[in-house]
């Protein structure tokens, strides 16, 4: 993937995902604007994409603060002259309980971080740079959205939404600006660190591809989007979960190339 002159914003680019993501747009030459909250995780996210002299920086704020998301597109055009490209990658997951008894505020919070920060992002973006030159916006969605995960209404809901509104703004913003969605499955970060980690064997011995994501498993689907091989596609929302939904939707008794019934067992 070749990027050279291009500029993007990166939200959660400190760690993880975002990190990788990152990473891998630095090596196909974009210079990149790392947003999070936390100063020690940019520091060391800094440190660890190594020296790209004038195409690299960092700066400190919440996704799901309209303020800051807007701060992080009017630097990265200030310090780059540009921005192609956006990525809505920072995410509030926290597992608050059944919807009916989770506390309201946690839930504002989440839908700020998870769908109201990306929107204001992307208006800052179309306002400032794509509206008249294009570019090309990822959100990072999740597997989770197809399903129903214990615990997880307000996570999942508000995914859901950032889903819908991925699909929106590909229509609105069409032609000029293309949008689209990546939805993974577990990946061996720190935000899922409460799922694998207890029993990594046996998820990744339920996963069709018999292992975890990892960070770069999700950074070429988001890339590959953001780049012009991906010029024909917007609206999408691309599964890249290891096969793990695919699975969940199996018959108990598939059918065999023997020629089994396919049918569910009494
Ligand atoms: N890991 C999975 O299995 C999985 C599965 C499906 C979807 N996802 C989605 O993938 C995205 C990235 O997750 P990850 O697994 O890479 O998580 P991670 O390793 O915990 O990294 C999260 C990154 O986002 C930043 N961040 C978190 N909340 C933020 C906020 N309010 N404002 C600004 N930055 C914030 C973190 O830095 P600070 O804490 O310093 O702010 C960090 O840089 C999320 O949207 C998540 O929902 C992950």
């Amino acid at each position: 993937m070749r990027m050279e002159g291009t500029a993007a914003v990166v939200t959660g680019g400190s760690r993880g995902i975002g990190l990788a993501v990152a990473r891998e747009l630095l090596d196909a030459g974009a210079s990149v604007l790392i947003g999070a909250r936390g100063k020690d995780g940019l520091e060391q996210a800094l440190a660890s994409l190594g020296p790209a002299p004038g195409r690299l920086i960092a700066a400190a704020g919440d996704a799901g603060d309209e303020v800051d998301v807007r701060r992080w597109a009017g630097l990265a055009l200030e310090t780059f002259g540009r921005l192609d490209f956006v990525v809505c990658n920072a995410g509030a997951n926290h597992p608050l309980g059944p919807a009916v008894t989770s506390d309201p505020t946690a839930w504002r919070d989440t839908f700020a971080v998870n769908v109201h920060g990306p929107l204001a992002l992307v208006r800052a973006a179309w306002e400032g740079w794509m509206r008249e030159h294009g570019g090309s916006v990822v959100t990072v969605v999740t597997e989770g959205v197809h399903g129903v995960g214990p615990g997880l209404a307000a996570y999942e809901t508000s995914k859901a939404a950032l889903l819908q509104l991925t699909k929106h703004l590909a229509a609105e913003l069409a032609p000029r600006v293309r949008v689209n969605a990546v939805s993974p499955g577990l990946v061996r970060t720190e935000l899922a660190r409460f799922w694998w980690e207890r029993d990594e064997a046996g998820l990744a011995a339920g996963t069709p591809l018999r292992r975890l994501g990892e960070p770069e498993d999700i950074a070429h689907a988001v890339v590959w989007l953001l780049s012009d091989e991906a010029a024909w596609v917007t609206g999408a929302d691309l599964l890249v979960d290891g096969g793990r939904r695919v699975r969940a939707g199996m018959l108990a008794s598939p059918p065999t190339p023997e020629g089994g019934s396919g049918r569910r067992p009494d």
